[in-house]
């Protein structure tokens, strides 16, 4: 096929296609036809389309083990919340999904009332009882539920983004007995920017963005028979609520972290008094497979 011109181009390239899969094929057919389009209709000079390509070199080159700027790209343009909307149509009074987020990594196992705080946010950070029960779909209580938690410290900062603080801080497994309870103690998280030293940042600067999430705590709970979940609990009262730079707040999951001081309960909850308290049920769907 030699006489290929603009006005061709694009079917000429979707009828090469020949996959294996019919999955891949209608992969491929729409990011064929939606890239076309964007091109068609932005008109982008030589210049602008080797920026592009730059912009997501640098991403890529961005990314280790430590770091994931790709994951950061797609939540700061909503793709990944759209992904968790598409996928979560039919929650019903399930908890609500929210993004995973580029700080996921491997955590130690603890026992139930565990401190995850570990080093100097033990002594700096506001004490802070985590606790509630895993349920099913149906009201059942969940045994053997593993909750995956991870956070950022009282200044805002991840453990792997922090030379400072000691390796898997703030971060940390949990199993629930035939109680389907939980309970842990941390630290009250505070809100933080994005990482805006890479890509993403020049992204969010040229877009007018300003970086900010709300305060929160991480979930992602696995559970046999059931479908994972991966969520955040939010912080009441957080000024960046409204504004979170990766669209990620649902309202269901905004909670109080109420201020005891009591004595009494904190010798219970193993704290110093006054603590911060956030009581959560968890609700699981079912597999259906
Ligand atoms: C996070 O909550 O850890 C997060 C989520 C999306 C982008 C950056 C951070
Ligand atoms: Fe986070």
């Amino acid at each position: 096929m030699r006489n290929i011109r603009e006005d061709n181009l694009s079917d000429i390239v979707l009828e090469r296609l020949n996959c294996d899969s019919e999955r891949d094929r209608e992969i491929l057919t729409k990011l064929i036809k939606h890239i076309h389009a964007f091109v068609k209709d932005l008109e982008p000079t030589e210049d602008e389309w080797f920026k592009a390509i730059d912009f997501l070199t640098r991403t890529g080159q961005t990314c280790n083990d430590k770091r994931q700027e790709f994951i950061l790209l797609s939540d700061v343009l909503g793709v990944s919340m759209l992904v968790d909307f598409i996928n979560h149509r039919t929650q019903n009074n399930l908890t609500e999904t929210t993004v995973t987020g580029p700080f996921h990594t491997a955590a130690l196992n603890f026992e139930m009332g565990d401190n995850i705080a570990r080093g100097k946010e033990e002594k700096r950070g506001k004490p802070t009882v985590v606790r509630g029960r895993i349920f099913g779909e149906n009201d059942q209580l969940i045994s053997n539920a593993v909750i995956d938690v991870w956070q950022s410290d009282d200044i805002g900062f991840y453990d792997i983004q922090d030379g400072d603080q000691p390796e898997m801080n703030l971060r940390g497994k949990f199993k629930t007995d035939k109680t389907g309870e939980y309970w842990f103690r941390t630290i009250k998280p505070a809100p933080y920017p994005v990482p805006t030293d890479g890509p993403v940042g020049e992204l969010l600067k040229a877009s007018g963005r300003q970086p900010m999430r709300p305060a929160h705590i991480h979930f992602w709970i696995k559970a046999e028979g059931y479908h994972q979940l991966i969520t955040h609990l939010f912080v009441k009262g957080d000024e960046h609520l409204d504004s979170d730079a990766v669209f990620g707040v649902k309202e269901s999951l905004i909670l109080d972290f109420k201020l005891n001081h009591s004595s009494e309960d904190a010798n219970q909850w193993r704290v110093k008094s006054p603590f911060y308290e956030v009581v959560y049920d968890f609700k699981l769907a079912k597999n259906k497979t």
